[in-house]
């Protein structure tokens, strides 16, 4: 008999995350359950992330490691999905003669098909068709069994930016926008099942909508989003600068619901960069909407992305990142050093900085932002904030724990049931990656 107890591991994205979901309760619903050790499993799955080489090596590493379960129990079913299996394909099977499964970006909705084939005629596959643009959109990723009192929830999928740097246009497909409607009913589900806070994820949330007149504008779904009784809060990512609109901003002056946080990637502070990058936008148009954004919200935080080493990046373009910084001071920032990727357009364009040029940038860069992040944490402590509790905290028994309109996880003693509802708590000490807290005495007592 089967053994038909699965293993699955999620790398990079909040796309993946939510893919990983689908997975979860597609194979529960041909009698698989989820297990947390590999060594427990018929089946392993793996979903993988392309966008830079360090996420690639890390996958291969894993699935080299569950080489010696397949060498032991033949009968394990072991497969890739993600972006990796997006963009190698049968590849795969031919360099990993273990491997028995590779499915793409656009098939997950058919591996329960695919791993009953697998398991019942012992034969390798692979799927990593795209769709057309009519079958993706009945196949959006919908969720509305509760088991949390925050969601994601699927607004647009694929890119049409094509910076030169990422694959993700390559791997993603196309940009298309779910019906607005069936976002808005999905929501509604969600809030009458209990959950609180929403965030509205796409690779590009800002071009939500823009290719069909008839659709509302991303502004225009917040709007909406905010309208629905139950949900307290809305979040959403990523961003693109260039499709920011002035609505859009003044959501976050007008919207209650909407949390004053806002991640918004620039990528690098040099006009010549960002133009090589094909992003679309200027630094000067960046910081402008900066400023638009701290007139109409002045608490609101931002954190970016930034990619140090692309092609072409002199010492005079770094500085300009650096001062970008220093202007912006960015909450926080996710920053990687330039990682090559096959297929795109800057692959092609020679690189003459030296791997410890980047280093060393990389390394100045981090130090500069880790100052300004622990400045801006530190200014929590004493302040009294709103936040929404999401259950136990793993720091240990009578502790809670939430997150600050900030997305700052804050741990707290506290009583389990208050899981679900926006509580004030006063900062009493800021970490890395986290702040304790306590709940202000009542007043009188
Ligand atoms: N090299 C380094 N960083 C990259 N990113 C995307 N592609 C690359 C690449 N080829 C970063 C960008 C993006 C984030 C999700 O990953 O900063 O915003
Ligand atoms: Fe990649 Fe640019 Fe699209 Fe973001 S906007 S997914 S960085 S191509």
């Amino acid at each position: 008999m089967n053994n038909k107890a699965f293993y699955l591991e999620t790398f990079g994205c909040q796309m993946n995350v939510v893919d990983s979901e689908r997975i979860v309760d597609l194979l529960g619903g041909i009698g698989y359950r989820q297990v947390d050790k590999p060594d427990q499993a018929g089946l392993i799955l793996l979903n993988t992330c392309a966008v830079r080489d360090k996420a690639v090596r890390k996958a291969y590493g894993h699935l080299g490691r569950f080489k010696p379960l397949k060498d032991r129990n033949p009968e394990l079913i072991l497969g890739m999905g993600g972006c990796i299996a997006q963009q190698e394909g049968k590849q795969l099977l031919e360099e990993f003669p273990y491997l028995d499964l590779v499915f793409g970006t656009h098939n997950v909705h058919r591996l329960p098909e695919l791993v009953q084939k697998v398991a019942d005629k012992h034969v390798r596959c692979e799927e990593t068709d795209f769709l057309d643009r009519d079958t993706r959109l009945q196949l959006f990723p919908s969720r509305t069994g509760q088991d949390a009192y925050t969601r994601f929830v699927t607004v647009m999928q694929g890119c049409d930016n094509f910076c030169s740097y990422c694959v993700v246009p390559y791997v993603r497909g196309r940009e298309i926008s779910r019906p607005s409607e069936e976002i808005l009913e999905e929501i509604r589900e969600l809030a009458l099942q209990g959950v609180r806070e929403v965030t509205l994820i796409g690779q590009n949330v800002n071009s939500y909508g823009l290719k069909d007149e008839a659709e509302l504008s991303f502004a225009g779904l917040l709007k909406q989003v905010n309208a629905i009784n139950g949900i307290e809060r809305i979040r959403f990512t990523t961003s693109h600068p260039k499709d920011l609109s002035d609505e859009l901003i003044d959501c976050f002056g007008s919207l209650e619901k909407l949390c004053k946080h806002l991640h918004l990637p620039i990528q690098c502070g040099s006009d010549k960069i960002l133009r090589a990058m094909n992003r679309g936008y200027t630094r000067e148009r960046y910081l402008e909407i900066v400023d638009c954004l701290r007139r109409v919200c002045p608490d609101i935080r931002l954190t970016t992305d930034i990619i140090v080493g692309f092609p072409g990046e002199h010492d005079e373009d770094f500085t300009e990142t650096m001062a970008l910084l220093e202007e912006v001071r960015f909450a926080e920032i996710y920053s990687f050093i330039y990682s090559p990727r096959k297929g795109t357009t800057a692959a092609d364009i020679e690189d003459e900085t030296p791997a410890e040029v980047k280093q060393a940038r990389f390394d100045r860069m981090l130090e500069l932002q880790q100052m300004i992040s622990r400045q801006t944490w530190e200014a929590d402590v004493g302040t009294i904030q709103e936040v929404l509790v999401e259950g136990e905290s793993r720091m240990g028994e009578g502790q809670i724990f939430g997150r600050s309109t900030w997305n700052r996880i804050v741990n707290f003693t506290g009583p389990a049931e208050l899981a679900g509802h926006i509580v004030p708590v006063k900062i009493v000490k800021s970490y890395r990656n986290s702040l304790l807290g306590e709940l202000p005495e009542k007043r009188g007592s």
